[in-house]
């Protein structure tokens, strides 16, 4: 069931001192993939993330009363303390697309400041944590301006149905440890909005991700045309019931610790993902050479040693390496003499499964 988030109540009726939050949000790395979506931003498939400690946004919001009345959003974005013009117009956008949501938005002087703890020019992509990380701010926002939600579990659910009309995956990474996006056999899923994947194996609490950048090259297909692909896919049908399976089984591995099972369905929603992509009309193969080389050393490491490495990949052409902390130093030795002369400069980023978005 959608949640009606409209509200026109939500306009200030005196003038308010000027404030300030911030919120920094992590990425996400999803082991379901969500590829192919409907309406606005609704996802044609469930999917579920690791949420991420290392790739975070920190997003500062600082705001004050609008001396004059006007219908529209008045902003500055700075990224890194640098004026962002870029960042500007899309916020902006995104900003007034919301205002039926937080009508407030155009009584008010918003300053934006953001930046990221992942090095430039590695090809990951920052959407989700900026998304989330504004989405919460918004929320503190109201809460702070109105007093609503209170209520812990009402202000993430409802940060996260903001983040998602921001960048759709990008409403997983306000929760903890994993989350589930789309509708599955669990009747609290919602298409709307991320819920928190409370049934989880103490193992995958620490999980380690490494982040092997094989290219920072910009994506040779932006989300948004890569989703659109789905719309006249052949195996579209076909894909959207496969990840419906898959997503219970790998639940049930998460639930249970099955490292193998997890490991399976990872690899296979990988490869799904850009098979989809190959597949499409017109066609695109994000994988470098470089990414399959690596994922040959990756399944011949995992026969020889017979420990639970998997990886995953993103649209684009790095590789995620997915392990539990305990094995961390056979596999980083693994990294160092075996992968690391694949990568672009040597880059690795050694990230984990970490808490979610946290207020600064
Ligand atoms: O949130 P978007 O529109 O950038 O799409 C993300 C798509 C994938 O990262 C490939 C998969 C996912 O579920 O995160």
């Amino acid at each position: 069931m959608e949640k009606h988030y409209i509200n026109k109540n939500l306009l200030l009726k005196e003038e308010v001192e000027t404030g300030r939050f911030a919120w920094r949000s992590p990425s996400n790395i999803a082991l379901v993939k969500y590829w192919g979506k409907f309406a606005t931003q609704l996802p044609c498939n469930p999917s579920v993330s690791l949420t991420l400690s290392e790739s975070t946004t920190v997003m500062d919001l600082s705001y004050s009363f609008k001396d004059f009345k006007s219908k529209d959003i008045s902003l500055s974005y700075f990224f890194e303390n640098k004026e962002a013009p870029k960042f500007k117009e899309k916020i902006e956008k995104f900003l007034t697309s919301i205002l039926d949501i937080f009508p407030f938005l155009a009584q008010l002087d918003l300053e934006f400041n953001s930046s990221n703890t992942f090095p430039h020019s590695t090809g990951i992509a920052s959407s989700a944590s900026s998304m989330s990380a504004l989405a919460l701010c918004l929320c503190s926002l109201e809460r702070e301006l109105f007093g609503n939600l209170q209520d812990e579990a009402e202000f993430l659910q409802k940060a996260s149905y903001i983040a998602r009309l921001g960048s759709g995956s990008a409403c997983r990474s306000v929760y903890p440890y994993a989350a589930t996006w789309g509708e599955y056999s669990n009747e609290n899923s919602s298409l709307y909005f991320a819920s928190p994947l409370t049934k989880i194996h103490d193992i995958f609490k620490t999980y380690e991700d490494s982040i092997l950048i094989v290219s920072s090259e910009e994506k040779a297909v932006s989300s948004r045309v890569g989703h659109s692909l789905m719309k006249d896919h052949p195996f579209a049908s076909v894909r959207f019931d496969h990840a419906k399976e898959n997503i219970e089984k790998i639940l049930w591995a998460l639930e249970n610790g099955d490292l193998k099972v997890f490991g399976e369905i990872l690899e296979q929603e990988a490869l799904e993902l850009h098979g989809l992509m190959m597949n499409s009309t017109p066609s695109f193969i994000l994988m470098r050479p470089n990414t399959l080389v690596i994922i040959e050393k990756i399944r011949e490491f995992r026969a020889q040693t017979e420990l639970p490495v998997y990886f995953t990949l993103d649209a684009g052409p790095n590789i995620h390496l997915l392990y539990p902390a305990n094995i961390k130093e056979e596999v980083r030795t693994f990294i160092k003499d075996e992968l690391v002369s694949f990568l672009e400069n040597g880059q690795v980023i050694y990230d984990r499964v970490g808490l979610g978005a946290l207020d600064l």
